[in-house]
C-alpha cells in the first residue's frame, strides 16, 4: 500500500477478532515508530508493545478506577461498550516521552511516531485505534498503583506516557472520517 492510500484508508478501529498480531508485524509497527522525525533528532520517546492479556487488562483496570473517580462519564462510557479500554484488542502500545533540555517538543514529536505505527499497522492490513484514556493509569506516579505500573510495563520513572493505542486485526470494516478540507487554504 503507498503512503497516500495508508493515509486516506485508516480509520479507529473499535472492534477487533481475538487473531494474536504476528512478532514480525510487532516488530515492523516498533521500526516505524523510531523512523518518525523528532525536534533536533531528540528521539525523546519510549515505545511498550503489550501482547501480554494479563498487562493490558491491568493497564485497562487501573485506568478505569482512576476514570470512575476523575472522570465518570467516560468511565460509564467505556463500561457501556462491553470491553476494555482498548476495545480487546490483542495489542496495546504505549507511548511515553521524557522531557527534552531546549524546549517543549516531545507530545509533537511522540504524535508523530503515534501516526507513523497507525499508518504501518493500515499498510499491514492492521487496525488501529489510539486511547487516551490509558494515560490515566500513570497520572499519579506517587501514588502505589501508578508506581506500580511504571515498574510492570518497565519505563524510568522520567518517562510521561503521552498516550496508548490498541492495534489488532479488524473484525469488521471501517470508513475513514470524512475530511474537513475548509481547513485547508492555498495562498
Ligand atoms: C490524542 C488522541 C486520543 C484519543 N483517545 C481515544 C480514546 O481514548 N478512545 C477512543 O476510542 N478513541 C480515541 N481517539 C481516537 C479519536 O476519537 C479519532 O481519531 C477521531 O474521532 C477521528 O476518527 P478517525 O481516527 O477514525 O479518523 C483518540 C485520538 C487522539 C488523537
Amino acid at each position: 500500500m503507498n503512503v497516500i492510500d495508508a493515509i486516506a484508508t485508516r480509520y479507529s478501529c473499535r472492534k477487533y477478532t481475538s487473531e494474536p498480531v504476528s512478532r514480525e508485524d510487532l516488530e515492523a509497527l516498533g521500526l516505524a515508530g523510531v523512523q518518525a522525525p523528532s525536534s533536533r533528532g531528540n528521539a525523546p520517546w519510549k515505545i511498550v508493545i503489550v501482547s501480554n492479556p494479563d498487562i493490558i487488562t491491568d493497564l485497562s483496570d487501573s485506568a478505569l478506577r482512576v476514570m470512575v473517580r476523575h472522570e465518570p462519564s467516560a468511565a460509564k462510557w467505556i463500561d457501556s461498550l462491553g470491553t476494555n479500554l482498548f476495545y480487546d484488542a490483542p495489542v496495546v502500545i504505549l507511548f511515553a516521552a521524557r522531557h527534552t533540555w531546549d524546549y517543549t517538543s516531545e507530545q509533537l514529536d511522540i504524535g508523530l511516531a503515534v501516526e507513523n505505527i497507525a499508518l504501518a499497522a493500515t499498510g499491514l492490513g492492521l487496525g488501529s485505534v489510539i486511547c487516551g484514556f490509558v494515560t490515566q493509569a500513570f497520572r499519579d506516579i506517587k501514588s502505589t498503583d501508578g508506581a506500580r505500573l511504571y515498574d510492570l510495563v518497565g519505563l524510568p520513572r522520567e518517562y510521561e506516557i503521552a498516550v496508548g493505542m490498541a492495534v489488532g486485526h479488524p473484525a469488521e470494516p471501517g470508513t475513514p472520517h470524512t475530511p474537513d478540507l475548509s481547513a485547508v487554504t492555498y495562498l
